[in-house]
């Protein structure tokens, strides 16, 4: 989502319409803008491109020099009018824009509801109007600190009222924002590229900071009201540079992107004592998930890639048999299903022509259908009977990265959910699991933290013209991925193989100098895996092995190590494809190819 806001002399929706814009390549399903005009405060909001809301403002212009505005990213409820920020209270006197998920607004909507207030959407944004409206006795900042005191989960949030209209105030909480700060004018935004042809001079707001805007003055809290002194950041980006973050490619940016999706995604579904997967989106009893007796999980690409980490979830929680398809097969080998069929499409697009296809002749044939995809109101979501959704936000880079590692998180919480429906999981697995869920986050921080080795790897292998990634379990699966990702960007020869499979012909491909990636992450099968390090180590191989950290063992059979957090072994795969995903991109780099849009490549493929 992106968020726009302007207090100052101009016409505030120029800036607010023109902001959005600059934040449109990230791609939206709905937007709108808040003004205030002296007496009222007027919402103009529009589902689709920001061309629909131009047109509306056309026949309607808010006119007023306080405004803000909100391009939005679907998360809960669809995207629609009346889904679109800003979400006002019931007088239409405080407006709120945000970015991210509040976790609690069911509770708090329940409340409010009690005290009765009218909703008119399904989002977790409106409960925010709403409880400042509750909280207001004559002091905005009083109640916004007051909201933020119930509110739990991720947020930027950009308040404005009318009692108070000298002012807007906005906080975050693991999702950004920044103040552009102007002569006699003060901008506000989620995101750079909003404000640079307007100002350079900024403030980039850290977690649990409040700032009060006014034309003239940006006062900078944390939430007890103590005074925070913040440091200017000037911009030196270039518009295309603002548009990624600073960073070099969106493929780079999204890698780093991954604790926050991850954390999102989780968010609001792992139950506060660890004991349960709260999946509310889905709709099943026991006894139709008993009657389950087969689950096919059909994809493509790297959404096919996680299709398969997620086969060994769900088999070995639910003991339910899992067949997993690449779409563009599955519907021309007359394929087994029935109503005793689960069939799980994941994409991220939601849109890809072959799992869509693959969807409907799952349904024809009279399967329950289920979609993972990160995009409320796809295609995909539509037509399959249940949706839960990846919320990893926009995905630009060809390449998949933060789509992958949601895809895997989802898939777990879903094989907790469907072995707890059907008795398969012991309350302490599922404990233990959830609590690992919950480090990933951090542990994916603390990989990213220095990537150091891992570019050094990168350059000095990057002009090899195969290389091979072995694994087996989980990290066969992992490695497959690893392998995708360095064809499809780098265009290196990759080939993943089961590491036991080696032996069995692809060995003979292995001489001196050859790079092999060796994932040993698995500790049921981690000395089988260690004699298959050998085995390519005794032809010369160059091997990098990718392994927990305090696995001293292993650093006797390979030249290189790159170590990840310690995890359990269902986990693991989430954080061994980080170092899989930076070794592709480096290579990449090294070589000079278009990172973000390789050859040849679609990020949505949508012919068959
Ligand atoms: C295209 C993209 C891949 C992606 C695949 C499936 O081929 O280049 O990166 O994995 O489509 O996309 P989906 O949106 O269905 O996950």
């Amino acid at each position: 989502c992106g968020i726009v806001g302007y207090i100052g002399p101009e016409q505030a929706s120029t800036f607010l319409m023109d902001g959005l814009s600059k934040l449109e390549y990230r791609g939206y399903d709905s937007a709108g803008i808040a003004v205030y005009d002296g007496t009222q405060i007027h919402v103009e909001k529009s589902v689709g491109r920001l061309a629909n809301l131009e047109k509306k403002l056309e026949s309607n212009q808010l006119i007023g020099n306080l405004g803000i505005g909100h391009t939005r990213w679907a998360t809960h409820g669809r995207p629609s009018d009346v889904n679109s920020h800003p979400h006002t209270d019931c007088s239409g006197d405080f407006v709120v824009v945000h970015n991210g998920i509040i976790e609690n607004y069911m509770h708090l909507k329940e409340k409010l509801i009690e005290k009765g207030h009218i909703f008119v959407s399904e989002t977790d944004t409106e409960v925010v109007a709403h409880l400042v409206e509750e909280y207001y006795k004559g002091d905005f900042e009083a109640a916004v600190k007051q909201v933020l005191s119930e509110i739990e989960g991720s947020y930027a949030l950009v308040f404005m009222t009318k009692h108070e209209p000298d002012k807007i105030i906005c906080t975050k909480q693991d999702n950004p924002l920044v103040i552009g700060l102007g002569e006699g004018e003060n901008f506000i935004a989620s995101d750079i590229p909003a404000i640079i042809n307007r100002t350079r001079r900024t403030y980039i707001l850290s977690d649990g900071e409040l700032a009060v805007v006014t034309k003239d003055s940006v006062w900078v809290m944390n939430r007890q009201g103590v005074p925070i002194t913040k440091k200017v950041f000037e911009v030196h980006w270039d518009a295309e540079a603002a548009e990624k973050g600073g960073y070099e490619h969106f493929m780079i940016k999204e890698i780093y992107e991954q604790p926050r999706a991850i954390r999102e995604t989780m968010s609001s579904r792992l139950a506060k004592d660890d004991s349960h997967i709260i999946l509310d989106e889905l709709k099943w009893t026991k006894q139709e998930m008993a009657a389950i007796k087969k689950i096919v999980v059909v994809a493509c690409g790297t959404a096919y890639n996680a299709g398969l980490v997620g086969k060994y979830y769900l088999e070995s929680l639910s003991r339910i048999p899992v067949e997993v398809d690449v779409a563009s097969e599955f519907r021309y080998r007359s394929p087994l299903v029935d109503e005793n069929t689960l069939a799980i499409v994941v994409s991220q697009s939601g849109e890809t022509l072959d799992t869509l296809a693959a969807l409907k002749e799952a349904k024809r044939l009279g399967a329950k259908t289920l979609a993972i995809t990160n995009v409320v109101g796809s295609s995909i979501s539509r037509e399959a009977d249940q949706v839960i959704y990846t919320w990893a936000g926009p995905e630009i880079a060809v390449a998949s990265t933060k789509a992958y590692t949601t895809q895997l998180v989802l898939m777990s919480m879903l094989a907790i959910y469907i072995a707890g429906l059907r008795d398969t999981i012991s309350a302490e697995r599922s404990r233990e699991l959830i609590s690992g869920l919950r480090n990933l986050p951090a542990q994916l921080h603390e990989i990213l933290e220095d990537v150091e080795s891992i570019k050094t790897f990168a350059q000095k292998y990057g002009f090899n013209e195969d290389v091979f990634f072995i694994g087996r379990s989980l990290d066969y699966a992992v490695a497959l991925e690893g392998a995708l990702k360095l064809k499809e960007i780098s265009y290196i020869h990759a080939e993943a193989y089961a590491a036991g499979e080696l032996k069995h012909g692809t060995l003979a491909l292995i001489i001196e100098g050859v790079p092999v990636i060796a994932l040993a992450t698995q500790h049921d099968v981690y000395e089988k895996t260690l004699s298959n390090i050998k085995e390519v180590k005794a032809r010369d191989a160059i091997v990098i092995g990718i392994a927990q950290q305090g696995d001293e063992q292993i650093k006797k059979y390979v030249d290189h190590t790159i170590f990840i957090p310690q995890a359990d072994k269902f986990l693991a795969p989430i954080l061994a494809v980080l170092p899989l995903q930076l070794l592709a991109y480096y290579a990449a780099v090294t070589r000079g190819c278009d990172v973000d849009k390789p050859r040849n490549l679609a990020k949505s493929v949508t012919v068959e």
